[in-house]
């Protein structure tokens, strides 16, 4: 056991150590620069390389240690880390879920990612290391916390290794919650549950496309977003619903503004606007969704079937699951 130990000990050090500043000269390495007038992106994108190369890690930095996916079975291993950590000067600030247990999982989703955005979220540690990866890393994407930008952009951080993608969809949207349900009239808006609902649907998508369009390639590309028909103006006709359908309408704006802008430097990429239907889920739940909405399977591939139909041309425009062009 003591020579493993010391094996993982000295193989975590060699693996940490490029990683680190030069603590004996305290030389700063200077970011790497894009030429001056040579950045051809849309303005507001990430510097290039800058999210690819962090600050270095120093000695007295803390380091988060957190498992987001399978579980790591001897706690021993975990000791050998934090000790090799501190041999090279930096502190661990341990993920509360470390331990925990879930199958093979190291504990359910929601605690791997709530381990995840607190150390995004804590200005003390400078770098998050995972003592164990996996698939089951895919699992915390849905559970990004669009309260946070800072959650989006470790997502599409985290997903760059795998870049380009063909195909993004943005599928979260919220009508109503344990605090509120969708407003009938005038006299029931209020600002808690407008800016809630407006960061789910259209602020929280809009940074979706932010952060992650740079993870498309240059051949054809969709990136899509779950919008509702009841965010279109032209079609609405009952009212009510203030907040969901004004915050569905931004977004639609949000998405024909971005389609105008990325065709200049991804002309193969596709940008829509999705309307799913009446689905059985928890959002249509309080609204006879069970009994008049379809199975999400049968939605999901009809949207599947739209996202196929798309080329560039397409770009910018708001499809029903049928594929029918929807007014805005
Ligand atoms: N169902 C329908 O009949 C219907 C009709 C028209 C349009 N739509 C649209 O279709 C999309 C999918 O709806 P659905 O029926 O699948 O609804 P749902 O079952 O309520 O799912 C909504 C999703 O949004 C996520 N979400 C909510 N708040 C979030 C936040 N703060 N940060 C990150 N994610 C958050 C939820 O994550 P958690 O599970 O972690 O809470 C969940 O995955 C939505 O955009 C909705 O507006 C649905």
């Amino acid at each position: 056991m003591t020579t493993r130990r010391r094996w993982l000990a000295a193989a975590t050090t060699a693996a940490l150590a490029p990683l680190l500043g030069s603590a004996a000269s305290g030389a700063a390495k200077a970011d790497r620069k894009t030429p001056a007038g040579s950045d051809t992106r849309p303005p507001g994108a990430l510097p290039r390389r800058a999210s690819v190369r962090p600050p270095r890690i120093r000695p007295g930095d803390t380091i988060g240690l957190m498992i987001p996916s399978s579980a790591n079975w001897d706690p021993m291993d975990i000791d050998v880390l934090v000790d090799a950590l501190a041999s090279l000067g930096l502190k661990s600030k341990l993920g509360k879920h470390v331990y925990d247990r879930r199958g093979y999982m190291a504990g359910r989703d929601e605690d791997r990612a709530a381990d995840f955005n607190a150390m995004v979220r804590d200005p003390e540690v400078r770098a998050i290391h995972c003592i164990r990866g996996g698939w089951g890393a895919a699992r915390l994407l849905p559970l990004i916390d669009f309260e946070r930008e800072e959650t989006i952009a470790a997502a599409a951080e985290a997903l760059s290794r795998e870049a380009p993608f063909d195909l993004i969809i943005n599928a979260a949207g919220l009508l109503h919650s344990h605090r509120f349900m969708p407003e009938k009239r005038f006299s029931d808006l209020n600002y808690a549950q407008m800016l809630e609902t407006f960061r789910v649907n259209a602020f929280g998508p809009a940074l979706i496309f932010r952060h992650f369009w740079k993870l498309i390639g240059d051949d054809r590309a969709v990136i899509a977003f779950l919008s509702a028909k009841v965010g279109s103006i032209a079609d609405n006709r009952l009212g009510g619903w203030y907040s969901y359908r004004a915050s569905k309408a931004a977004l639609n704006m949000f998405i024909k503004t971005a389609s105008i802008e990325i065709k200049r430097t991804k002309p193969n990429a596709v940008l829509a606007a999705l309307h799913p239907g009446t689905v059985t889920s928890r959002l249509s739940k309080p609204f006879r969704g069970a009994e008049i909405g379809r199975a999400p399977n049968d939605a999901a591939a009809d949207m599947l079937d739209v996202i196929d139909s798309l080329t560039p041309p397409s770009t910018g425009q708001f499809y029903s699951y049928s594929g029918e062009r929807l007014p805005w």
